[in-house]
């Protein structure tokens, strides 16, 4: 199949001009103004659009078994949502229980994924540590395609790695020349405030943000960063969402270590007084961890953003239902945590960091797609279009407004975080490995459809 993209301009994160594409095949296989267009080519005329590179979403949860429940949106469907927001390409999470070999846990989640409408690519947790684990992340990153590994210093019931076998792990990770990522919340402070807040008879999902504080992520992020420094080896932050985690990132850059930050869409828009809703049925739906916070931490996070001391945005897609929140109505420590926002998420960016000034296009470019390609890498394959790229492209329509509804989302749950929200500038057309799958407001993409990325060691 062959495209011929005409009238637009691209806009990559080193820059943007008024210019052609031709794809042929799954591959950007020309850039010009001078394109001799073949016969057999479909038109498409980008007047007034930005044809950008395929978002890519690093950090997404589909289909996640979680104790008896399972996050509701699927390879097919979130993929589809992903797709219709302009994201082309996901990285997920395999998240091996504790004792459960890393190469099984990695099988079952690449069958699952293999009914995946968009590009797909996975991190593994290190949920326990031993040498057979170590020799599985060889296989992993050797074989597999893995290249990060996911490290938790919260939630002590299930995933989160002792300190020692975190040490042991992040040397691993540096040996195999691959990138640690890490969920960093101080847990002790947060298990004293959940009991405390328990006893004081307070059970509303409030309990939430006030047991899981910034100083609480501002520690942990400290922490993980010592202990990078000390292994020498690259560190990921996912999610930070406070000015006090964003300062010990700071503070390591400009030290010259290697650290990368991910902010969230959510924790860019959403305030935390929607934990303050009377009717505990609405509070619980925006319980996700960290939790959403002031306007003190929203604009630390913008401006994190635009000096690029943070270099990516995610979704941290991980939806439940609300029959499954319901379940933690009487103790918010019950209620399972996540939120939407694959569907969403580069119109949020867009609208409220370019249509507001604080970000510049090709800085929507690099933190929605181009940054977590090279962190990733998979630079320049993705996150760029020049001839040779693979051709997941977004023609975005900086000025057509989209406004979220349940009613008509594709998440797989009866609610959305974002319920009534009108974002400025969304996709028109989005192509995946050289064909449109999503036009005239339709995904049309196949179950499998979807490749697996691998991501080669550094
Ligand atoms: O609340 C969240 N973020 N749930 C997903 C798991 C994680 O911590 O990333
Ligand atoms: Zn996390
Ligand atoms: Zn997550």
């Amino acid at each position: 199949m062959k495209l011929f993209i005409y009238n637009g301009t691209v806009v990559n994160a080193n820059g943007s001009e008024k210019t052609d594409v031709l794809i042929e095949d799954s591959i950007i296989t020309k850039i010009g103004i001078d394109i001799v267009e073949p016969d057999d080519c479909k038109k498409i005329n980008a007047d007034g659009l930005l044809v950008i590179p395929g978002g890519i979403d690093p950090h997404t949860h589909l289909e996640m078994p979680m104790g008896d429940l399972r996050t509701a949106d699927g390879f097919e469907n979130g993929g589809r949502a992903a797709l219709s927001g302009g994201t082309t390409t996901i990285i997920d999470f395999v998240n091996p229980v504790r004792g459960q070999s890393f190469l099984h846990t990695f099988d079952q989640w690449l069958e699952r994924a293999q009914k995946a409408t968009c590009n797909y690519s996975f991190h593994v947790t290190v949920t326990w540590f031993d040498q057979s684990v170590a020799d599985e992340m060889r296989i992993l990153a050797e074989e597999k395609g893995v290249n990060s590994f996911k490290h938790f210093t919260t939630y002590r019931d299930t995933i989160m790695l002792d300190p020692d076998s975190m040490l042991q792990s992040f040397e691993q990770v540096k040996e195999l020349g691959c990138l640690c990522t890490v969920h960093a919340e101080n847990d002790e402070i947060i298990t004293f405030l959940q009991r405390k807040l328990l006893s004081q008879g307070i059970t509303h999902p409030r309990g939430h943000v006030l047991s899981r504080p910034p100083i609480a992520e501002g520690e942990a992020t400290h922490r993980v960063i010592a202990i990078a420094k000390v292994v020498e080896v690259p560190l990921y932050i996912v999610h930070l969402s406070c000015a006090d985690a964003l300062r010990a990132v700071v503070s390591a850059q400009q030290k010259g270590q290697e650290v990368y930050a991910e902010s969230l869409c959510g924790h860019l828009l959403l305030d935390e007084s929607v934990y303050f809703a009377k009717e505990r049925e609405v509070a619980a739906r925006y319980v996700m961890t960290p939790p959403y916070r002031t306007q003190e931490h929203r604009d630390a996070l913008w401006d994190g953003l635009a000096s690029g001391a943070i270099q990516t945005t995610a979704s941290d897609n991980c939806t439940f239902t609300q029959e499954n929140r319901n379940r933690g109505l009487d103790d918010f420590t019950k209620i399972p945590n996540g939120s939407p926002g694959i569907e969403d998420r580069m119109r949020i960016i867009w609208d409220q960091g370019v249509r507001t000034n604080k970000l510049t296009p090709e800085q929507f470019v690099a933190v929605t797609s181009t940054n977590a390609a090279k962190i990733f890498n998979i630079y320049p394959r993705k996150g760029l279009i020049a001839p040779g790229a693979d051709a997941d492209i977004v023609l975005w329509a900086p000025t057509k407004q989209h406004r979220v509804s349940a009613q008509t989302h594709l998440h797989a749950i009866d609610y959305s975080v974002f319920e009534g929200f009108t974002f400025t500038g969304t996709p028109l057309l989005t192509i995946l490995n050289g064909e449109i799958v999503f036009e005239n407001s339709e995904v049309t993409a196949r179950p499998g459809q979807g490749q697996y990325i691998q991501r080669p060691q550094f």
